[in-house]
Order: C-alpha cells, then structure tokens, then sequence
C-alpha cells in the first residue's frame, strides 16, 4: 500500500499499541480554533466537531482531560476546606493534602527522567530553576570561571548565564564560550565538535550547559557521552531538558549528570507557565547531621545554595526556627510552597504517564517522525520534478537516534507567512519561527499517522498556495477525503 494515503495512515494506526491514550486528551476542534469566543459547543469536551491536527506539543502540550476534573477537585476542597486543604485527607479526591502536592508527583516525575525520586523536584519554572542551580553549581574561582553553552541557545539561558556571569563580577565576553555552528548553513552541532570546544576550555571552564533537545534544530544531543567527557576535564554539567522531558528516554541518575531543569507545558501537558522540574544528583543533594558547635553553628553540611522554607525539612519546618536543616537531595532546593492549581495538574499529567513508559513512546515517536520525514522527502522530490526547485529543507538530523519527535522545516525565503495562514486555515497547528522555519512534532501521547498525512497533504498544498502568492498566481482550497476512497495526496483535491 502507498505510504501517502490515507488508508495506509489508518492500517499504521491500527497497529499503534498506544493509541488508546489519544482519547485521554482534548483535541480542539477546528471550529473552537476559527472561533473568537470559548463559547462554543465543544470547546473543553473532547470528540465535539472535526478536530484540528495539533502537531505543536513542542511549544503548548494539549490538555489531559484528567486536568479539569482534578483542577474541580482542588477548587471543591479550596471552596469547602480553606486552610483544612493544606494537611486533612479527602475521601472522595485524586489528590493529597496541600502539604504533600510536591511529593505526590516527584516518583512519577522521576519515572520520566529515570532518577531517583529523591533527586527530582517539582518547584519554579524554568528559568529560575536554572538559576537556582547556577547559584549552587557555577562557584567560579581564579583558574575555572568559564560557562560553556551553545551559541543559539534558548535566549532565556543565554541571560541567565550571562547574568551570574555579571554577578561574579567577570566579563561575558571572556567567559561564556559559546559553540557557533561550524557553518551558517548547517546547525547541527557534531559531538566530536562540541568535545572539540570543551578540550579548548578544558583548563579554565566551569560548566558545560546544554539542551538534551535543541529546540530550534530537534537535535538530540549526546547527553551520556558528553556529560562524562566534560566531568572528565573537571567540568560540572548541567541540561536544559525543556524539550527533552517527556519525549525521550533520559537517564540522568545513571549518565551522572551533575543538574537539569525542565519546564512541564510542553510534552508533559501540565498548561501554559505550569511548575517546572529539576534534578540534583544524589551526591550533590547530601546533608550531613553532626554535632552542634559550641558557637551556635550549623548542625547540617550541605552544598551552598539560595534557600527557602520549603527546603527545609518537614518535621522542623513549622516549628519556626532559624537554622535551615535541607531536605536531602532536589527537594532540599525548593524555595516556597508550591502551586497547587499547578502541581494539580502535573498529577494529571502524571496519571497519563503511568499508563505506559518512555520507551513504548519512543517506540511509538521514531515510527511517526520517520512517516513524517518520509512523506516530507516525497514531497520535495516531487516539487523538485515539477517545478526544479523543493519548497523547504528539513533542518533537524536525519539519524533518528539524534532527534527527538520534532522536525523542523527551513522554508525557501518569503513562504512562511502564506504557508502558516493556509495552514491555520486548514484547522492544522504547528508553530514558526521567523524568518523561514516552521517546528512540526508528533508527540507520541496524542499524535497518530493519521495527523501526519493531514499535514503533509495540506502542507503540500499550502507550498503550492505560498509559491503562487509570490508569483501572483493562486492555489484551489484542497479537501481532504475521510478516507472512503484510497487516494494519494497529489490526488486529494
Ligand atoms: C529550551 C528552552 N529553555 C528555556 C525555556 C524557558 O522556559 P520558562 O519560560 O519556563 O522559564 C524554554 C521555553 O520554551 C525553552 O524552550
């Protein structure tokens, strides 16, 4: 059967032993899309009109319906309890008491990221997170005080290292090393090349700070190989896994990674801004108990950091005093009680999770992206015959060990505008980045083939519709058959 069919989406689909878990979310329909209002008949109820293809959990994860049952449940026990929420058990609720939510979701969490729950912590988003374990981790002296990072990083990274940076009272421009591609028209950045930087620095850098998935490119980084190179030169490391989390298998405890932070709306569907994780390895979350001076100081030894109450253990951390006793591991970093409408929905998010494991997703996501790559390479070849040129190249790595379940697309220049219109027309949803990329990710959760060659196929005409702006001419809406007749795209009028 052709690969460009519908049909043949449907039968992979068939197969898919997770595709029960797409009914788990809320699709919007593309009427709720079109729509200047939420007042629709559909909008928060899943099923309810022809659904969107949302191909953008890189950027905005969906929403679990779980979420807005449980977001009930925190609103009942906030609108009936008060301040009994914080320490009384509720029979009838999901959810613990408000005093636990941080614990409640960290074994799960640390299911996703393979560490031990004691190494992860759901606090802050982030940005702060990164800041935080900058605070902790980046002590710059005389011989090591250089932060190595990419030189397209996510901005927010950029000025964060660049601040404590400034806060040392060093100079950026002398000690952030930033890894540029070695060619503007490839931003793949080659492990060899990135070690190549790290023996540069080797004698004066501190940190190493990488994206487990850089979020322009989708390249997956070689984070085991990479950290142990950099440890081995007396670097600390650290990963940004904001694209990572949720989307590839990771395995921070056993590949000795010194920190990482993730942010939680994007593959894990916690909701825009929702609480943000990190992980802390065991050896640096240790807090040794002696006895106290005779001068009043300190009992507990432990690594220097910004701290709050939260941090502090739980059994003292009411009684009010002034010596910070630190929860051992991640959760001795958190600084005030957290969110709960937040951490409520990361349980949701979590309660999903623990329906199947990162390996049967990755299973799932390497098949998908690879149909989408196929159906993108058919594409351009048959743009290429028809009018000698492709429309668009595919940026992301084509080993798809070095990806995650992202694909981005360099449009030719001046496309971009009229490909994104054809497809928010089309109810199709993935996301851009000017002047000329679009970010195009099956997330293997809520994705299936079927949402693959609805992009393709509209995506197809959206480039004929693009070509024809530019030139004047103007491309006929395309309508994609149910599926009744087995048809190709180039069939599909
Ligand atoms: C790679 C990366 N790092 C950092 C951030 C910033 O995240 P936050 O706004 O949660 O601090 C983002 C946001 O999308 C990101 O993609």
């Amino acid at each position: 059967m052709q690969a460009n069919t519908m049909d043949y989406a449907r039968q992979q689909d068939g197969q898919d032993e997770i595709r029960h878990l797409r009914n788990l979310f809320v699709i919007p329909s593309k009427a709720d899309l079109a729509s200047k209002t939420i007042q629709t008949p559909s909008s928060g109820q899943s099923g309810a009109g022809e659904r969107s293809v949302y191909l953008c959990g890189n950027s905005l994860g969906l929403q679990p319906s779980l979420t807005r049952s449980y977001f009930e449940q925190y609103l009942n026990t906030w609108a009936s309890k008060g301040v009994y929420g914080h320490f009384k058990d509720i029979e009838d609720s999901n959810l613990v008491p408000w005093l636990h939510v941080d614990d409640d979701v960290k074994d799960d969490m640390a299911n996703i990221v393979e560490a031990l729950p004691s190494e992860v912590v759901i606090m802050q988003t982030l940005t702060a997170n990164l800041h935080l374990m900058m605070a902790s981790f980046y002590r710059p002296n005389r011989e090591r005080y250089k932060i190595i990072l990419e030189g397209k990083a996510f901005p927010s990274d950029h000025y964060a290292v660049d601040s404590h940076i400034r806060h040392h009272e060093l100079d950026p421009a002398d000690a952030m090393i930033l890894i540029e591609p070695k060619s503007k028209d490839n931003p793949i950045l080659s492990t060899e090349y990135i070690k190549s930087i790290i023996d540069k620095h080797a004698s004066d850098a501190a940190l190493l700070l990488l994206p487990g998935i850089q979020f322009y490119t989708g390249q997956f980084f070689d984070m085991p190989g990479l950290t142990a190179y950099a440890q081995n030169k007396g670097l600390t490391v650290g990963w940004d896994l904001a694209h990572a989390v949720g989307n590839v298998p990771v395995q921070l405890h056993e590949w000795n990674v010194d920190f990482a932070v993730w942010c939680t709306y994007k593959y894990l569907n916690c909701g825009p801004g929702c609480i943000g994780g990190a992980f802390v390895h065991e050896r640096h979350g240790e807090v040794i108990e002696r006895a106290a001076g005779p001068h009043g100081e300190s009992r507990f030894e432990y690594r220097n950091r910004l701290s709050g109450w939260w941090g502090s253990s739980k059994a003292s951390r009411f009684a009010m005093e002034n010596e910070f006793h630190p929860i051992p591991g991640g959760a001795g970093f958190q600084l005030s009680n957290p969110s709960v409408a937040d951490t409520t929905a990361v349980k949701a998010s979590m309660d999903i999770f623990k329906q199947t494991n990162m390996q049967a997703l990755r299973k799932k996501s390497l098949k998908l992206t690879k149909y989408l790559e196929d159906l993108l390479d058919e594409l351009a070849k048959e743009q290429e015959k028809t009018t000698g040129d492709a429309c668009f190249s595919i940026m992301s790595p084509r080993d798809p060990q070095e990806r995650g379940a992202q694909l981005s697309l360099l449009l030719k220049p001046g496309l971009l505008d009229t490909v994104m219109h054809e497809l928010e027309e089309a109810g199709v949803v993935v996301d851009e980045r000017r002047p000329d990329v679009i970010r195009v990710a099956p997330a293997p959760l809520y994705n299936n083939h079927e949402d693959v060659f609805l992009f393709a196929t509209h995506f197809r005409h959206a480039c004929e519709a693009a070509k024809g702006a530019k030139s004047g001419a103007k491309a006929s809406a395309v309508m994609v058959d149910g599926g009744k007749e087995d048809k190709g795209w180039s069939e599909i009028k």
